[in-house]
């Protein structure tokens, strides 16, 4: 729509639903004006004129002048009208592959610079499909239950959920965990040496930059979890890549490759991604040399809720007699993962540092959400739904081993770790690991491909499944839909394949 009078032409954008006319004009004057398809002196038509030009009440091109006049964009005098001011606006650049690239170099701080973020929900596709990881069975989370304690807690708003909480975390809450890592994990701390985080990735960061200089060797498992790496990475550490064989972390390697590092990071549980629970005496072996080393040692306790076979295994913490140990886990994949709650059990010499760290980014995490997680614990419902969720998952990864079993013969093979809530599988097809990721995903199916989470070792061929969102159906139909994606050639699959271009 060109409306022209006189010196004045302008075109007006159409005016998005959300907004009201009056912020809509202003917002198109003022670039209008910015842009300098107004160019200064331009003589603006009478707010009656102008109103009929667009349709527009007289009072809301009034108050856009009015606004306009205010902030300097327009000159209104008596006589003369209003006129279009001398705006010194900065031009924008333009912006083509190589100025962008030159603008990230500029702007972006070249310390440690990241690869811009590539989360989950921009390469997979929406909705959950076999065999996400990302999800744990939220169908059989007690959703009301949640909201009720929710919707209890928010109607009292006491004046501690309206105020600013100790750093560390509301204090009932730390106790009830002190509580549950002693009878499910035997870790022993107390309150004050627990830190509510906002989740376990929350945790390796700012126990990175507590513990980690630039270039100070850290060992991690290979094949590891990349959150941890990406933290490392964030402080300029230099990561060790230790392999990991069936009983973990190969502490014969790391003391080969590098005696003297800073620290370690394992999942002595639940080795991610492998799956397999780290043996005592490699336990004893990562403790031996970190107190010889000064070294620390950050335990990963991540999804160690979920064995499905003998007894859960004691946390490495219980074994430390020297405070070289700091613990971490969360609640986001036994809850729900929105749910940004972990915890760091910290030696007691280091809990005011690694609070006077955190104080740099968040200060603490939401009181509410802190509250109902309390209450859940208290009340006795997590015990409740871990227990049920535990004999749910079992029968899932049984469904799945044993669906693996028939279906995939010959393509892939599952291992027998039964624990967690994915389980990998090792491709017999001749597919390297990405062409069996990208050969699933065009047949919708969402494996990881295990070479993502590989820092040096060469590509182990394998897929990571996870089963907890799926129940029996959606698990033979996934197996069957991957035995036919598994079918193809390799190349072909890589040339028609959906590319999943980054980890979880
Ligand atoms: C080994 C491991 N640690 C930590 C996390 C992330 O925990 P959070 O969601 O609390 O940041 C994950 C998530 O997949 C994980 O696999």
């Amino acid at each position: 729509m060109a409306k022209t009078v006189s010196s004045y032409e302008l075109t007006l954008g159409a005016r998005p639903q959300h907004q009201t006319r009056t912020r809509w004009l202003y917002d198109e004057l003022r670039h209008a004006i910015l842009e300098k398809r107004l160019a200064p002196g331009t003589k603006l038509p009478a707010s009656r004129d102008f109103g009929r030009l667009y349709g527009l009440a007289r009072g809301t091109v009034v108050s856009v002048f009015e606004r306009l006049q205010a902030e300097g964009y327009v000159s209104c005098r008596v006589g003369s009208g209003t006129r279009v001011n001398h705006v010194n606006a900065v031009s924008p650049a333009r912006v083509g592959r190589s100025t962008a690239a030159a603008y990230i170099r500029r702007v972006i701080s070249s310390y440690a610079r990241p690869k811009p973020w590539v989360g989950i929900e921009k390469i997979a596709k929406e909705g959950v499909h076999p065999f996400s990881m990302r999800e744990p069975a939220m169908a059989e989370f007690p959703a009301k239950l949640w909201g009720s304690l929710a919707a209890r807690r928010a109607r009292k708003f006491t004046s501690w959920l309206r105020t600013e909480d100790d750093g560390r975390g509301y204090r009932p809450l730390r106790e009830a965990i002190t509580h549950y890592l002693a009878s499910s994990r035997g870790v022993r701390s107390s309150p004050d040496q627990i830190v509510i985080v906002s989740g376990v990735q929350q945790a390796l960061d700012l126990l990175s930059r507590m513990l980690l200089k630039r270039d100070d060797p850290v060992w991690m498992e290979d094949p590891g979890y990349f959150g941890a790496s990406i933290a490392f990475e964030s402080v300029g550490a230099r990561i060790v890549p230790v392999p990991v064989d069936t009983e973990g972390l190969s502490v014969s390697a790391g003391l080969r490759m590098c005696p003297q590092a800073k620290g370690a990071y394992v999942t002595p549980a639940h080795q991610f991604p492998l799956g397999m629970t780290m043996s005592l005496e490699r336990r004893m072996e990562v403790l031996k040399w970190a107190s010889s080393a000064g070294a620390f040692v950050i335990e990963d306790d991540y999804d160690s809720e979920y064995r499905f076979e003998g007894q859960p295994v004691p946390a490495m913490q219980t074994l430390d007699g020297n405070s070289n140990v700091i613990f971490i886990g969360s609640f986001s994949k036994i809850l729900f993962p929105s749910l940004r709650l972990g915890y760091v059990v910290l030696p007691p010499q280091l809990a005011d540092y690694f609070l006077a760290f955190r104080s740099r980014t968040d200060f603490r995490s939401v009181n509410l959400d802190q509250a109902v997680l309390c209450d859940f614990i208290v009340e006795g419902h997590l015990g409740r739904h871990l227990r049920r969720m535990r004999n749910l998952y079992a029968s899932r990864l049984e469904a799945l081993i044993a669906g693996g079993e028939r279906y995939l013969k010959g393509r892939l093979k599952i291992s027998g770790v039964r624990a967690g809530l994915y389980t990998v599988g090792f491709l017999e097809n001749g597919m390297n690991s990405r062409q069996g990721e990208t050969a699933a995903a065009a047949r919708g199916v969402e494996v990881f491909a295990l070479d993502r989470y590989t820092l040096k070792r060469p590509d182990q061929k394998g897929l990571l499944l996870g089963f907890a969102a799926f129940d029996e159906t959606a698990i033979r139909k996934g197996l069957i839909q991957l035995a036919a994606a598994l079918d193809q050639n390799a190349s072909g699959a890589v040339n028609n394949g959906r590319q999943l271009t980054s980890v979880l």
